[in-house]
């Protein structure tokens, strides 16, 4: 049987060593800190999923949506058939351990969330991806054939022969981050499952995993990388000074809250109060809104429109949040975001009372690794497969996002294409590989002497990437952005050739050479597009 090699431990991860562990591979997977540390562990809305194979209207529904959001980009067939398979996949889950909610008369419970004409979220309560990792982890703990090796982090891929691209991997160098010391880890296949790089910019809702390593391990080994120009920013992360990033999930929206802006709040509070005393009927906050300036959709519309009506609407009004209210509605609000609700206790804030301070925030990388739709890295500049390199969940780039990823699509993508993964290494399993695996080059470089100067690189790699690459770009602040990428590249890449690696260095590697893909890729847009937004771009529209 083949060893196969996951580098990461979120859905993406921790679904495909499932299947190909019970198909009796022995299968490895590393993880960066502890495996529930993950995206996927701080999921709130859910998984869409039409899980009826008969309801064809439903799943054209789910289709016609998702293309929409993705603003012309996606690709059809792609999403046709992840669409058509989430049924099966779910009930992959349920069969794992995964309870999700159900009603009082035993029917799933659907939930609802931007974008989306209809309820098919599947969820539990407010902590979706927490109920998931903690079946799958639970699930590869028990597996006599995965092993979870935790603190672990994957350096670089290892190619086969000579290091010629076309040849494909055998291997991931790992940081052991008790030891210190790298090691070889060897395998016929690697999965990369590494997720998303919000952490590449100030505001995100992502955890402190979610660095790119995966992505620009793949692009250095000579795989093919995909759409990086659409970096989605949630509307509704919590605005808050504490540094424990915080979303505010979009059923919270689903069930009728409304984005106000501060003028939108005191009109509403106003006319909200002269109807009380009136003892007439009390207005809804929904046309107090100013997203209906942006579209007829309001609150719940795409979250590239929503985002970009805020981040408009805060620089217009020289204010740093707008506010979600929940007041107008009348719901148990602690039965039903008991993970949000507690949240904003800490914060001094009731749900179903206090308007919420509310910022847009880096959350999902749309783009990624380029994949086939059996889940294969492409080699660089080819259509060709990179041999035994393989990318699932929010790492890969399918094509079913197009240019804006539909809200609780990402955890449906993911789980699909592990699937996908699994079922494509069990019929044809990788050869085992019998050349030599280069040793690490580490021997003979020295500890850093200080930390200082990775610490400042970081802090202005993610200050250029928000002030210059954020929801709103310009061709200005990209060429600006690009410039200082390219200098703090050089810095990096001397401290990487005369130190021994340790996570910072590591990741300060990959969130760079992210960040120049990210913005080399913006540059290049002709056009406007979902989450790509270039004034310079609308001006030439315009004007022609
Ligand atoms: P992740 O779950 O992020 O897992 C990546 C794994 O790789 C982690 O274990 C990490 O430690 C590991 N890793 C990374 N780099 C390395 C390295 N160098 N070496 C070793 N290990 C490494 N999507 C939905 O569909 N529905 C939702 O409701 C939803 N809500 C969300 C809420 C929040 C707050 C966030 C942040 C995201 C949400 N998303 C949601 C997006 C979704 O959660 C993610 O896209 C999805 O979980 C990604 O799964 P993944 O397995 O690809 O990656
Ligand atoms: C949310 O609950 O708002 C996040 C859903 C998602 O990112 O898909």
């Amino acid at each position: 049987m083949a060893h196969i090699a996951i580098i990461g431990s979120g859905i993406a991860g921790l679904f495909a060593a499932s299947q190909l562990a019970d198909a009796g591979h022995d299968v490895t997977v590393v993880t960066k800190k502890r495996p529930k540390d993950s995206s996927t562990n701080w999921a709130q809305g859910g998984v869409a999923a039409i899980l009826d194979k008969t309801n064809v209207e439903g799943m054209e529904s789910h289709v016609q949506d998702t293309l929409r959001s993705g603003d012309g980009a996606c690709d059809e067939a792609v999403v046709r058939s992840i669409i058509s398979e989430a049924g099966d996949r779910i009930m992959d889950l349920i069969r794992i351990g995964v309870e999700f909610e159900k009603e009082d008369d035993g029917a799933y419970s659907f939930i609802r969330e931007g974008g989306h004409s209809s309820k098919r979220i599947l969820h539990a309560k407010d902590a979706t991806g927490r109920e998931i990792e903690r079946a799958l982890t639970a699930y590869a703990r028990d597996h006599s054939k995965i092993t979870l090796k935790p603190n672990t982090l994957a350096i670089d891929l290892i190619q086969r022969h000579h290091g010629r691209p076309e040849e494909g991997v055998a291997g991931v160098w790992c940081l052991d981050q008790d030891s210190q010391a790298v090691i070889t880890l060897e395998a016929d296949a690697i999965v990369l499952a590494t997720g998303g790089v919000g952490r590449l910019w100030q505001q995100t809702t992502n955890p402190d995993v979610a660095t790119g390593d995966g992505l620009a391990m793949a692009y250095r080994t000579g795989a093919s990388v995909d759409n990086m120009a659409y970096i989605q920013f949630h509307p509704t992360a919590l605005a808050s000074s504490s540094p424990r990033p915080f979303l505010i999930s979009e059923a919270v929206r689903g069930v009728g809250a409304v984005l106000l802006d501060d003028e939108g709040l005191a009109a509403w509070t106003r006319d909200f109060n002269v109807a009380s005393e009136q003892g007439e009927a009390t207005p809804s906050p929904a046309p107090y809104s100013f997203t209906l300036e942006h579209t007829s959709a309001g609150s719940l519309a795409t979250r590239d429109i929503v985002a970009r009506a805020i981040d408009q609407q805060m620089k217009k009004n020289g204010t740093s949040c707008v506010y979600l209210v929940t007041s107008h509605l009348d719901l148990p609000w602690q039965e039903k975001f008991p993970t949000i609700a507690r949240r904003l206790a800490e914060e001094g804030l009731q749900l179903g009372r206090d308007p919420i301070p509310v910022v847009p925030a880096a959350h999902y990388m749309v783009g990624g690794v380029r994949v086939d739709d059996i889940g294969r890295a492409f080699l660089q500049g080819t259509t060709e497969p990179m041999p035994h390199l393989y990318a699932i969940g929010e790492v890969a780039c399918t094509g079913m996002h197009g240019a804006n990823r539909l809200a609780s699509n990402s955890l449906l993508e993911a789980v699909v294409f592990a699937q996908r993964v699994a079922q494509h290494l069990i019929e044809f399993p990788p050869p085992t590989y019998e050349g030599s695996h280069p040793a690490w080059r580490a021997d003979g470089l020295g500890a850093l002497r200080e930390h200082a100067p990775i610490n400042h690189d970081r802090i202005s790699l993610v200050r250029t990437m928000t002030e210059e690459v954020g929801i709103v770009r310009s061709n200005q602040r990209l060429k600006r952005a690009q410039r200082r990428l390219n200098l703090l590249q050089n810095e990096v890449d001397m401290m990487w050739r005369t130190a021994r690696p340790t996570r910072e260095i590591v990741e300060l590697r990959n969130l760079c050479l992210i960040g120049q893909l990210v913005v080399e890729d913006a540059l290049g847009q002709t056009e406007n597009k979902g989450l790509h937004y270039n004034v310079d771009l609308l001006r030439d529209d315009t004007l022609g």
